[in-house]
This record gives structure tokens, sequence and C-alpha cells, in this order.
């Protein structure tokens, strides 16, 4: 294990990613009173953007996985084309969650164990299957996922600074969980039967490793507080998990013949 910590480079490496960061620096960073919040409540907020930028940072790892996955797998170029620049993506995720989590207070000490960023494939899986669990895993279920629930946020946002982070977040998630989908629909005509209910079973082990996120007993906090630091309410939660889930994730999945539908 070891304490997550982010470290930034400048110079050249700065410039050559700087057209991929746009204008990450103009947003309205510095707007943000958080003398208006009790120290409990800024803390749950530097834990929460802190826990987010890891969650990027794995996301990033996710997606590595996959693209070299995808290259062994002998996948379509233009498919393994569009996710090229996702990792890069979720590098602008990462220091924007960062970002933020310096304008309520700083970042906090988050243990991770840096060799276990993304989900542990088999090493007997064929190259097929390991690109398949990883687009499962990582873009069909864990990514489809998040673009509702950061779009919810941005929506209910009430400072300018959290609501411009979230915006440039979404305006980058379409594709990530886009990439998944094709992905699945380029293997499931090489699958035969076994393999088919593997898949499925798989993707019923990713959706039901969310159910927590929309279960588990948020602490008591204003709604006001809540929307300007960066969080829906439980109930706004709630309900945008459970339509993602069931709409973007459940449904496709049934049409394809992979999971039933709750
Ligand atoms: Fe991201
Ligand atoms: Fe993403």
């Amino acid at each position: 294990m070891a304490v997550f910590e982010l470290d930034w480079l400048g110079g050249a490496a700065e410039r050559a990613f700087a057209p991929h960061r746009g204008d990450v620096d103009g947003l309205p960073w510095g707007t943000l009173d958080w003398r208006r919040f009790t120290p409990a409540e800024l803390d749950q907020a530097r834990m929460a953007w802190t826990t987010s930028a890891h969650q990027e940072w794995c996301a990033a790892a996710g997606f590595a996985a996959l693209l070299t996955a995808l290259l062994r797998a002998g996948a379509p170029v233009d498919l393994v084309g569009m996710a090229g620049r996702f990792v890069a993506d979720e590098m602008v995720h990462t220091e924007l969650n960062a970002r933020m989590a310096a304008e309520v207070g700083g970042g906090v000490a988050l243990q991770h164990d840096p060799t276990q960023l993304c989900p542990p494939i088999d090493p007997a899986l064929s190259p097929l299957e390991a690109a398949l669990e990883l687009a499962v895993r990582v873009s069909c279920v864990g990514e489809t996922f998040s673009l509702p629930v950061l779009a919810g946020t941005r929506n209910v946002a009430t400072e300018p600074i959290v609501k411009a982070v979230m915006a440039r977040i979404v305006a980058d998630e379409g594709p990530h969980g886009r990439l998944g989908w094709l992905v699945l629909d380029w293997a499931l005509p090489r699958l035969d039967a076994r393999q088919r209910a593997w898949i499925g079973a798989v993707a019923a082990d990713a959706v039901a490793a969310l159910e927590p996120l929309w279960t588990e007993p948020a602490a008591p906090m204003p709604d006001a507080t809540r929307h300007a630091l960066g969080w829906m309410t439980p109930t706004e939660y709630r309900a945008v998990a459970l339509d993602a889930v069931e709409r973007r994730i459940r449904r496709p999945l049934e049409a394809r013949g992979l999971c039933r539908s709750a």
C-alpha cells in the first residue's frame, strides 16, 4: 500500500499535454467560499474529491489495460484508435478532481495499492476474452454508469467551479462508455455459448458491485450544502443511479442476450 500522490512535470510534457487540457486553467478557480461550510463538511468534500481523483486515475489504468488487451486480441484499427486518447482524458479529470480537493482545503492521504488499479484479469483467458472482460467492467458498466451520475451532479451544482468541472468531465465521457458496447458487438459473433454465458455473468457481477453506491447511507447534510460541494442528495443519486443501471446497462445487455433485466 502507498499514499496516492500526484506529481506534475511541467515544461515539455505540460506543453505537449496543453492542447488536450484545453481551458482547464480558465475555469472559475478560487470562487468557492469555503468559510461557509463546517469543518466536518469540508473534510467530507476533501475526501470525496480526493477519492474521485483516484477513481479517474484508476479509469486511466483500466483504459490502458483495455487498449493493450484490444491490441493483443487483434481488434479493428479504428476501434483501438477511438480509445487512444482516453488515458489523457482521464489525466485531465484526475487533475480537475485534485484541484477541486485543493479548493475545499486540500487533498487527504488516501491509501491505495498501485498494482491493483484496474480489474484483475485471469491469465488463463484468451486475448479476446481478456479484452471483453475489461471492456465490460471498465466501459459498459463503469463508464456507462458514471456519465449520467456526473451529469446529474453538474445539473444540481450551485457553485460555478463545481458546475464547470463537471461539465468538462461530462463533455469527455460519452465515448468512454460507447467503446465497451462497440467492443462487445465486435466480439459477440466470435463467442461460443459457454463464452456468452461467461461474459453475461461478468456483466452481472460488475452491475451488482455498483449497488452499495446507492444503498449505503450517506452522512446527514443540508441539500444546499450537498449541491454546493459537489454531490446530489441521496434521493437524487438513487434515482439517477437506478435509471442508469436499468436503461443504460441492463437493457442493452439484455438486448444482446447477456443479462436478465431486473
Ligand atoms: Fe473520467
Ligand atoms: Fe471516463
